[in-house]
């Protein structure tokens, strides 16, 4: 006889709104698809979008009921009949489009890699959107060492990842971020401007021979100091406003890439890439875990844990 299913709970919200919508519901755990995977979950991470579906601000569209989260780690308790490269007992992280806060997360064993030694499973659960996005990012520029860029949100999830895998590659990133969290940028190599009125100025004094490419992660500013400095639009990278308005380019994360996930947790490893965690909140605070992130200060993650 088959063994029964787990049930477990998962957060999900019936309708758009603030973080009062966020519910959990008990569901069984269906048994995985031949390429699946059932991971018990460890931990999540917290990114804007989950928010922007969430309050219905996405151009994105999720069909009602939504099941909330997309970044998770844990322990794969489970694995379909074609996964050969996972083994019950593997602590993994990886991505999917829906419902990763949840006591048990179902993923296709192409998104997910496997946790190495030396990061924990809350850092690995911020990985494989934010830390993947920040790749696919600066990637998309073709940089070389000795480039000057600009990184705006320089300390926020997708930034703070971005700007040091650049230092790693001996670029001179000039970051944006408020005075808390200046401290941190300069000790992992980034120089620090704060954001706000006169950032153009503060830009091209801190880079009088001109910056080669801007990513922005937060909005309109960086954007027009950026054009302001004479950067060329296609030189211009946002994931957090409307691209077609500036004319700039919008590269965001692709389809998750586990050999890029593997060269992320290889980089936390060796501590190329410090994650900070901002907040860790057990999964049935998920309410306050999203008020948190939706303040909009913070340095490194906001993460769930398993309760
Ligand atoms: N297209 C994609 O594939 C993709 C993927 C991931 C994320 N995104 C989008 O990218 C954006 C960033 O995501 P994230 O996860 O990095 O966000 P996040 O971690 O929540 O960003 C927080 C950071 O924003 C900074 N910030 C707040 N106000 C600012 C301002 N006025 N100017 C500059 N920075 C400011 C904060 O800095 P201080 O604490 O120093 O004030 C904080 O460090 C979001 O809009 C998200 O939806 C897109």
């Amino acid at each position: 006889m088959t063994p029964a299913q787990p049930a477990g709970r998962a957060v999900v919200y019936h309708e758009h709104g603030g973080t009062e919508v966020l519910q959990f519901a008990e569901r069984p755990v269906q048994a995985p698809g031949a390429d699946e995977v059932v991971v018990r979950f460890a931990a999540g991470g917290l990114n804007p979008v989950d928010a922007k579906l969430r309050a219905g601000r996405s151009r994105m569209r999720l069909p009602l009921p939504v099941w909330v989260g997309r970044e998770f780690s844990g322990v794969i308790e489970q694995r379909g009949s074609d996964v050969a490269d996972f083994a019950v007992g593997d602590a993994v992280f990886g991505s999917i489009p829906q419902g990763a806060f949840a006591d048990y997360v179902v993923a296709p064993a192409t998104v997910i890699a496997r946790v190495p030694e030396g990061v924990s499973l809350e850092v690995a659960a911020g990985l494989a959107l934010a830390g993947q996005t920040a790749w696919d990012a600066l990637e998309s520029q073709q940089l070389r060492a000795g480039d000057v860029i600009v990184v705006s949100a320089a300390a926020g999830g997708v930034g703070g990842m971005l700007g040091q895998l650049a230092v790693a590659r001996g670029i001179r990133v000039i970051g944006t971020a408020s005075e808390s969290n200046h401290a941190w940028l300069r000790s992992r190599g980034i120089e620090p401007v704060p954001y706000g009125t006169g950032l153009t100025e503060r830009l091209a004094s801190a880079a009088p021979d001109g910056v080669r490419a801007a990513f922005d992660q937060h909005g309109p500013e960086t954007i027009e100091a950026a054009l302001a400095l004479g950067v060329p639009p296609e030189r211009i990278n946002t994931i957090a406003t409307d691209a077609t308005v500036y004319g700039v380019r919008n590269v965001g994360r692709g389809a998750v890439h586990p050999p890029t996930l593997d060269a992320l947790a290889a980089l936390v490893a060796d501590g190329t890439l410090d994650v900070p965690i901002a907040a860790s909140f057990p999964l049935s605070e998920v309410r306050a875990a999203f008020e948190f992130l939706e303040a909009g200060h913070l340095r490194g993650k906001v993460v769930l844990t398993a309760d």
